[in-house]
């Protein structure tokens, strides 16, 4: 049997098994080039809906359409083997009604092939979530910081500084964000998101939440973790203090753009290797 035929797709019910065991790896990838890299080395492949901010340079996720996810999922999904392929719902694709997010997730689902949704949002979506996984659609659920109510948030802070505050108090009322917690898992998402909130109560959530919670800005003690490839690769040009830069691509990227324009404008680039139809030339001894 050929190495292809042995790998198997990472499933939801794969990624909701391994709670409490070895440490998720999620990247987002938005095209094939970047999926067919990073499959071998992830769990989770998302196709977040950061493509709006990193690839077309939109100030906020409130742009990016259902038919621009579509596309790019279908693009991970054909270049990837291994890694569960996890497709963000954008902004005004499911906030409406339960009946409006499965007409949304189903097109993502058929249309792309992937394996999962992730929504944003908590106790205001649990019905949206339960229906949707209730008709065969795995939920992967995004706490805290939620890029897309970015205008009601204000500005992209770290969550849940009160709330942790409060852990150590003698009360025992959940606070908003672990309550999030709480209703997404409840309501059947097989793993979250928790993206910028503070490390006592990411921590807190991890230990009290019976699925995986994938930290980004978050806590070690989560089950996994998740970072925006370009980010990670030193490509963007800010980023989180969140972000660990494990390369620096963008200087390299700058190097090498540099070294083409100054080849062709003093005329060493095309060099005879690079040419067709050259005539054989030969040298006749003596
Ligand atoms: O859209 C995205 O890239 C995300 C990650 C930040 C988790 O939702």
């Amino acid at each position: 049997m050929s190495v292809h035929c042995a790998i198997k797709r990472l499933t939801a019910p794969d990624i909701r098994a391994r709670k409490g065991g070895g440490r998720l790896v999620m990247l987002t990838a938005y095209h094939a080039l970047s999926a067919r890299l990073a499959d071998p080395h992830c769990d989770i492949l998302l196709v977040g809906d950061s493509l709006g901010n990193v690839l077309y340079g939109f100030d906020t996720t409130l742009q990016v359409t259902l038919d621009m996810m579509i596309m790019h999922g279908r693009a991970v999904v054909a270049a990837s083997r291994y890694a569960l392929v996890v497709v963000d719902m954008p902004f005004q694709s499911y906030e409406e009604s339960k009946e409006q997010a499965f007409a949304s997730a189903s097109r993502i689902m058929r249309e792309t092939g992937c394996g999962a949704v992730k929504i944003e949002g908590g106790v205001p979506f649990t019905e949206t979530i339960a229906f949707l996984v209730a008709r065969g659609i795995p939920v992967m659920g995004h706490i805290g910081l939620t890029p897309q109510s970015i205008h009601t948030i204000g500005s992209f802070r770290a969550q849940g500084k009160d709330e942790a505050a409060r852990l150590s108090s003698s009360s025992n009322q959940p606070g908003p964000i672990e309550s999030d917690a709480a209703a997404v898992s409840a309501a059947g998402a097989f793993a979250i998101v928790m993206e910028a909130i503070v490390e006592p109560l990411a921590r807190h959530i991890t230990l009290n939440t019976p699925i995986p919670t994938l930290g980004i800005g978050a806590s070690p003690a989560c089950d996994g973790q998740v970072l925006v490839l370009e980010d990670m690769l030193g490509m963007t040009a800010r980023s989180p203090r969140f972000v660990r830069r494990f390369g620096d691509l963008a200087a390299q990227i700058d190097a090498s753009i540099a070294a083409y324009a100054s080849a062709v404008t003093d005329g060493s680039f095309p060099a005879r290797e690079h040419l067709y139809g050259l005539a054989v030339t030969t040298t006749t001894p003596g």
